[in-house]
């Protein structure tokens, strides 16, 4: 297996003055890549902010005799985004690599959530997200070459207590990348999701000690490495944690066709609601919204002609 290297590949990652973050860009710098180290320097909550984080991270970076530049926009902040863009061409002149990672929380049940809570965290995750990535997509395309990662997370893919805000705004990131994958396709962009789990501020307290020490962020970045290393693959959500990795996907049931005109009622459809849900029968999944329309039509003219 050859090793994996980013020589003269520019990265930018997001939220990288701590935990996870931090973590990928060390990682990319030890493997050859130069650096964009953003870091609002935020509370956990998204309160406050100051550039040291970013700053810290620069000089480890520096220290393992890599090339970095620190950057403490918010990615929430049109303005500061397009800045750190700006900054990154003029100081290295390509973005091949961004992995969109920053993030807050703001946990409450969904009745005690205010709108403050909703637009925040929909303003760091997802929108924290888009705007970097769109900011850098033209010149990926220019570039014939791009590698990007979204940060999803178990709670959008499954749900958690207290979460509906990040749930929200974490599948919302691989609603984006499932249509990156098919626009960069033709410009070798490839875009990935990571699912992790790692102690880090944003998990303390949540599980016991003895768990957490199995959880370090280290043990996820492996992952991330091969989901922008050059021959990555695109649209696929890796999740990763305490050195074990997994694929998720959405996938569907087989289905069943139900009817046409008068045959199809409500009833109909509860009384094939067994064979509609039945999850011993899943089929692959779609690589687009357009396959699975296909496929709609494929069980009409199979229930059609049965
Ligand atoms: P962390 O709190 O240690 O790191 C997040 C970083 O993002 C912080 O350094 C913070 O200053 C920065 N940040 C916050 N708002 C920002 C903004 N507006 N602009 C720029 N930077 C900002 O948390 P952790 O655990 O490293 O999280 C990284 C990503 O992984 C997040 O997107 C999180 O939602 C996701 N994640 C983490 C999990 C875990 O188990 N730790 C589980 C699932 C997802």
């Amino acid at each position: 297996m050859s090793d994996i290297r980013f020589d003269g590949r520019v990265a930018i990652v997001t939220g990288a003055g701590g935990g996870l973050g931090r973590c990928h860009a060390l990682e990319l710098a030890r493997r050859g890549a130069k650096l964009v180290i953003n870091d609002l320097g935020a509370s956990m909550d998204g309160t406050g902010g100051n550039s040291a984080a970013a700053e810290a991270v620069v000089k480890e970076i520096e220290a393992l005799g890599g090339e970095a530049i620190a950057n403490g926009s918010s990615v929430a902040d049109e303005k500061g985004v397009q800045k750190m863009i700006d900054d990154t061409m003029s100081k290295f002149g390509r973005i091949d690599i961004l992995i969109a990672n920053a993030g807050i929380l703001r946990d409450k049940s969904f009745s005690k959530m205010t709108q403050a809570d909703i637009d925040l965290v929909i303003d760091v995750h997802l929108r924290g997200s888009f705007m970097p990535i769109h900011a850098a997509w033209n010149i990926m395309k220019e570039q014939n070459y791009g590698r990007l990662v979204v940060t999803t997370s178990s709670t959008g893919l499954y749900g958690n207590f207290g979460q509906a805000n990040y749930g929200a705004a974490k599948l919302g990131v691989v609603g984006m990348m499932n249509t990156l994958k098919i626009e960069g396709a033709k410009n070798n962009i490839k875009i990935n999701a990571v699912c992790p789990i790692a102690a880090t501020r944003m998990t303390e307290g949540l599980m016991p000690q003895a768990v957490l020490d199995q959880l370090k962020p280290e043990y996820v970045t492996p992952g991330v490495m091969n989901l922008v290393k050059d021959d990555a693959p695109s649209g696929l959500i890796l999740s990763a944690g305490a050195g074990a990795f997994s694929m998720a996907r959405i996938v569907e049931t087989e289905g069943a066709f139900v009817g046409h005109g008068d045959a199809l009622t409500a009833e109909a459809v509860a009384a094939k609601w067994d064979q509609i849900t039945d999850t011993s029968k899943t089929r692959p999944a779609f690589q687009s919204g357009a396959e699975h329309g296909q496929n709609i039509f494929a069980l009409v003219a199979a229930g059609t002609t049965a």
